[in-house]
């Protein structure tokens, strides 16, 4: 965040009054808040899944977008981190590194990139930290070439594997393969191994249904990697998985790397896809804050959280407390519509806590978030690559 945000009143109403009690009433509404014990939790219980399986986690960056989180991401063990834009990378490895990480990062660009301008920038990027890119197209393969061409550095490259999603990477063995034999070409790449992202399992409902759908993908996977080795390409790294599945893949054994994303704060969506699956067991960390604040209608009253303060791509948001009695309707760019339940009218004034329906572009809506503990607020996170998805 620049320093001018820093010093909008909006702001310094609340920092102001850090780790005093009942300080998180004190935040303007609609707000971007974080429970700091629940996600350490949940930074912790991914850590655990993976660490106990000898599987590395390179969690995603993209549903966060803050220095912060992604600090104790790699804190608690993280091989590095996966970005799905440049800028992405960009921002948070220059905040990371502003605000005194030392180790030099490993970033996994999980999205194709396209043109020599972004391969000049994957080149300017290995002067601060050790990018990985994904292809799955001869073009781009001989675009990163030229690029590298009189680099002192190499750059890892991996073979992006369709692995039944079709929105990237190459389809089948016989296109992995005229990729990867073009890496190997060229002096400065290097041929790391394969991605293969089911974005498609993530939220099925039913641990047995997103079981066989995750096998029959990972079969797709499998596949790729044994058409490689059985021409002579090692395949180290085989990364991909998200949180919907994370559990599966361990079981299954075939990715020795996940890159979940979502986990550290959970969201309506994947909370009724997961219920108490085994890839549920993560706590719900991210909230919008809102307020009453016209309460003269039967029935119902506005709060001051609309299309503005969350995504609307996944449904309604859950009122917390009141989820089987309540429930919140968008009612315009600024304001929410939020039924009273049998427990009682809700007052202008009353502060609501929304859990949103999908966490990542909800994310990207906000400049900071709030980190509580209770009703105490102990610090702020700037989402720093918001908006950066170039
Ligand atoms: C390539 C890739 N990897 C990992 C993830 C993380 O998935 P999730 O947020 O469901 O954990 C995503 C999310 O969209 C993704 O696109």
């Amino acid at each position: 965040m620049d320093e001018s945000a820093r010093d909008r009143p909006v702001f310094r109403t609340v920092t102001d009054r850090l780790g005093q009690p009942d300080s998180r009433r004190l935040i303007p509404t609609p707000a971007l808040v974080c429970d700091l014990d629940v996600l350490t939790d949940n930074i912790a219980r991914m850590a655990a899944l993976t660490a106990s399986s000898r599987i590395a986690i390179r969690p995603h960056v993209k549903s966060h977008k803050s220095a912060f989180v992604a600090r104790r991401q790699l804190d608690a063990g993280a091989v590095g981190l996966s970005c799905a834009k440049l800028a992405e990378a960009e921002m948070i490895v220059r905040r990371l590194i502003a605000d005194g990480y030392e180790r030099r990062i490993s970033v996994l660009l999980t999205s194709p990139l396209v043109g020599a301008v972004a391969a000049e920038r994957v080149l300017a990027l290995s002067g601060f930290c050790d990018p990985i890119v994904v292809v799955d197209n001869l073009e781009g393969v001989d675009e990163l070439a030229s690029a590298f061409g009189g680099a002192e550095n190499g750059l890892g490259v991996l073979c992006d594997v369709d692995v039944g999603f079709a929105r990237t990477g190459v389809v089948g063995p016989s296109q992995a393969l005229q990729v990867v034999e073009r890496i190997e070409q060229d002096p400065h790449l290097h041929f790391g191994g394969v991605q293969g992202y089911g974005g498609h399992l993530q939220h099925i409902r039913g641990r047995e249904e997103r079981r066989s759908s995750t096998m029959e993908s990972t079969r797709r996977l499998e596949e790729v990697v044994n058409a490689l080795e059985s021409r002579g390409h090692n395949v180290p790294l085989r990364t991909g998985g998200g949180t919907g599945t994370s559990a599966l893949d361990v079981e299954i054994g075939l990715l020795n790397e996940l890159q979940p994303g979502s986990y550290v704060f959970m969201d309506r969506e994947y909370r009724d896809a997961l219920g108490g699956d085994p890839e549920g067991w993560f706590g719900q960390s991210l909230t919008v804050a809102t307020t009453v604040i016209s309460a003269n209608q039967d029935g119902f009253v506005t709060v001051d959280a609309g299309l503005k303060a969350m995504a609307t791509d996944a449904g309604s948001p859950l009122v917390v407390g009141h989820e089987a009695t309540a429930s919140y309707h968008f009612f315009g760019d600024e304001h929410g519509l939020v039924t009273n339940g049998p427990d009682g009218p809700f007052r202008r004034g009353d502060r609501l806590d929304l859990v949103p329906p999908h966490c990542d572009p909800t994310v990207d809506r906000y400049d900071f978030m709030w980190l509580v503990r209770d009703d105490v607020v102990m610090g702020v996170a700037d989402v720093v690559a918001r908006g950066c998805s170039q």
